[in-house]
């Protein structure tokens, strides 16, 4: 990507942040996603915590990635043995179809990120416009996360439904990406996803899956960051 195309991005990615964290309220259990989009909402949470506007705020990490910005951005943080509910869930997201359905897991984190987003009251998702698609699967591959022993059987399963599947490679890591569970992530491109929710319960279904990255009628608001004549604004979708 050009350098002012990735200027544009980070901007329409802090927009979209600040907006989510302004959507959080006092005295609330907050699913923090992960990702680059994520992380911005999660820095204007803690700031909007140190300044006093918030108070009684608690994290639910959906990553290690952040575990740690929530730590360094001053949110207090909770886990599922805890509390019977989660008030809001802020996530990014890979792809966004017209329907609110999601791909994600760029980050390989989906599959705790579906456990946290699922259980929010609210599940906001924070994107840049550059993640609204047609169709699901069009510009990103579909990751699932698998049990390492059954990678392949369940690579050749994901052949038998007409997919790619490529293991994630490390980068800056010799070897495959391992999950925040120790398990192992295979893209796989799809020519069409004409029907996301039965392609979710197949291959979750599949054995050695622990889970994939479609997210279908989970999102209940979507923001997305623009930049318009070079100046940065957000819309709910
Ligand atoms: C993490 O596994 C993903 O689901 C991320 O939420 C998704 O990849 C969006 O990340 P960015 O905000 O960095 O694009």
């Amino acid at each position: 990507m050009p350098e002012t195309a990735i200027d544009l991005t980070k901007l329409m990615k802090e927009a979209v942040g600040r907006a989510a964290a302004a959507r959080v309220q006092s005295n609330s259990i907050v699913g923090l996603g992960t990702g680059s989009t994520t992380a911005y909402a999660l820095q204007f949470i803690g700031e909007r915590l140190q300044n006093g506007e918030l108070s009684n705020v608690v994290g639910i990490p959906t990553s290690f990635q952040a575990e740690v910005l929530a730590r360094k951005y001053g949110i207090p943080l909770t886990t599922l043995d805890v509390v019977d509910r989660i008030d809001i869930a802020i996530d990014g997201a890979d792809e966004v179809d017209p329907q609110k359905n999601l791909i994600k897991g760029g980050g390989a984190a989906h599959t705790r990120e579906k456990i946290v987003d699922a259980l929010a009251d609210v599940f906001l998702v924070v994107v840049d416009s550059g993640k609204l698609v047609e169709n699901l699967g069009s510009t990103f591959l579909l990751p699932v996360e698998v049990i390492p022993m059954a990678l392949t059987p369940v690579m050749r399963a994901l052949e038998k439904l007409g997919g790619q599947p490529e293991l994630r490679m490390g980068v800056k890591k010799a070897g495959p990406v391992v999950t925040d569970q120790g398990n192992l992530v295979i893209d796989v491109k799809f020519d069409r996803i004409d029907n996301p929710a039965e392609l979710e319960k197949t291959i979750n279904n599949l054995p050695g899956v622990l889970e994939n990255g479609l997210f279908v009628g989970v999102a209940d608001v979507v923001l997305v960051g623009e930049v318009i004549d070079g100046k940065p604004s957000v819309r709910e979708f």
